[in-house]
């Protein structure tokens, strides 16, 4: 089954007074529980091509469906509301909430949900990604790969079909970074999660199932690697 789709997604903003083409003619099919990395050079439209599958921006043409539903024909609220039950979205930079504590930062979501064990649901989240010691912590009080690990919990918290990471490690130290992507390999392995994940580590590039690779806006190759899908292909 398809989870992700794309059909010539083209993507124009005005820069300088010019149009300005960030992507063009992007079409993709990702299946269910697939792992999938997004490379290419600086510039090339990754975080542009996630951010529209995330329904966090709408494309200047062409059509993007997640498990089935087309999100670029949907209103504000209706995307709102699909985005929450389905999309995990992890930032480059993190993105907690700086006056909310990590337990509230990951109760957030479950809350939105109207489910009404977030909290007890949130701390065990971070239990799970080895904050249970951190919940009334502020982000500031937290270092970089806590804030991150905070910030998986927070993904997952609804435990959504789809998972979004842009460049989840690329503020990390590499020793820290492998704990976060050990994480969400576990966290996909259980849930069935499909990952697709922005990176310029070729090396964990290459333990995802598929490498996509942009350039210029455009696919520039997509293949398959010869990982099995539980992560364990690669050197990670
Ligand atoms: N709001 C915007 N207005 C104008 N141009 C933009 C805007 N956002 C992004 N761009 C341009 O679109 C192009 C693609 O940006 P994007 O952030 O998707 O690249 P990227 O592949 O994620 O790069 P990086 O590896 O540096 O994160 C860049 O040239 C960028 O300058
Ligand atoms: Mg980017």
């Amino acid at each position: 089954m398809t989870m992700i789709a794309t059909q010539q997604v083209t993507m124009q903003l005005l820069g300088g007074g010019q149009t300005v083409t960030i992507l063009q003619d992007v079409t993709l099919e990702i299946p269910d529980k697939q792992t999938v990395a997004i490379v290419g050079p600086s510039g090339s439209g990754k975080s542009t091509l996630l951010g529209l599958i995330a329904g966090l921006d709408r494309p200047t043409s062409g059509s993007i469906w997640l498990d089935g539903r087309e999100i670029t024909q949907l209103g504000e609220k209706a995307m709102a509301r699909l985005r929450l039950a389905n999309v995990g979205y992890i930032f480059q930079s993190f993105h907690l909430i700086p006056t909310l504590t990590a337990l509230e930062n990951v109760s957030i979501p479950l809350e939105l949900t109207g489910d009404s064990h977030a909290r007890r649901r949130a701390t065990e989240l971070l239990q799970a990604v080895g904050l249970g010691h951190r919940i009334s912590h502020y982000p500031v009080q937290l270092s970089g790969g806590e804030q991150q690990r905070v910030a998986v919990a927070r993904a997952f918290a609804c435990r959504p079909p789809i998972l979004l990471a842009d460049e989840p490690t690329g503020n990390l130290d590499s020793q820290t970074g492998q704990q976060v992507i050990q994480l969400i390999m576990a966290l996909h392995r259980d849930a069935g999660t499909t990952l697709v994940l922005v990176t310029h580590d070729q090396q964990l590039a290459a333990s995802m199932e598929r490498v996509i690779t942009l350039r210029d806006g455009r696919i520039g190759s997509d293949q398959l690697t010869s990982n099995d899908g539980n992560g364990s292909g690669g050197q990670i």
